[in-house]
């Protein structure tokens, strides 16, 4: 099939951008999205131009490195896929696509289509962790964990971090991202010493990052390649009331 891209460029946070539109012809219906990027930079490498920054590092939709906002939606609106594993035959021959970078002011551009997402990991530093002392391997069946906790746990552990719910949210709000993080520890029994001190840690990071506040709109589900459950972000509402009220 033969498309019509508009790709959102822009040199640096300091220059102003616009949407350029670039053909790309012949493209099978099994080639990733990434990938037909990837044609349409080689052909403006071929040419003498500069080719269209973007990122990606595992292409397999689990290290929550890739991100593109596609006709409006974050990785591109097909349920639970991450953009590198959004496939062309989603697509048909003569569409016109606009692609254009996650937008959120604590993600500030860094160029075309990449934004700087460390504001995530300073949330992470904050309390995405437990603190133990390292030793000898315990046994894996020491601390017995409840199944339907586990369960959640890795519900909420399959957050890869891509930050597609803070572009998707008009709040530009982290509240998904952060409650799967808090939640995930905070539902184990290694991650409870540090339940109330992480929760309150890592709201007050992520509020001085300058993301914006929840009103449960939802959007941030919906766009979510691992489908995390807005129920997290209750469960941290509630882990973050009880924290206040022990005063810690
Ligand atoms: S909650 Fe979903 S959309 Fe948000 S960072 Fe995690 S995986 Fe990405
Ligand atoms: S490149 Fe790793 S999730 Fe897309």
């Amino acid at each position: 099939m033969n498309l019509t891209l508009r790709i959102w460029r822009q040199k640096n946070a300091q220059s102003e951008g616009a949407l350029v539109e670039y053909e790309a012809r012949d493209v099978s219906s099994d080639m990733s999205f990434l990938e037909v990027l990837d044609m349409v930079n080689e052909n403006l490498i071929a040419a003498g131009q500069e080719p269209i920054a973007f990122d990606s590092d595992c292409r397999e939709g689990i290290c929550g490195t890739c991100g593109l906002v596609i006709n409006g939606v974050a990785h591109g609106g097909l349920r639970g896929t991450t953009v590198c594993q959004l496939h062309m035959r989603h697509f048909k021959d003569g569409d016109e696509i606009t692609v254009e970078p996650w937008r959120a002011r604590a993600f500030p551009l860094l160029k075309d289509l990449i934004v700087d997402r460390s504001a995530l990991d300073r949330i992470i530093q904050a309390g995405g962790f437990i603190s133990v002392n390292t030793g000898g391997a315990p046994d894996g069946n020491a601390i017995p964990v409840p199944k339907v906790d586990s369960d959640r746990a890795m519900d909420a552990a399959a957050c890869i971090g891509c930050g597609a719910c803070v572009a998707a949210c008009k709040n530009a709000s982290a509240m998904l991202f952060v409650s799967a993080k808090v939640s995930h520890l905070n539902l184990l029994p290694q991650g409870k010493p540090e339940k109330n001190r992480r929760v309150l840690n890592m709201v007050k990071a992520m509020d001085a990052q300058g993301f914006g506040n929840c009103t449960v709109l939802g959007s941030c589900e919906a766009v979510c390649p691992k489908e995390i459950s807005l129920d997290f972000i209750a469960k941290m509402n509630r882990d973050y009331g009880s924290a206040i009220l022990k005063g810690r």
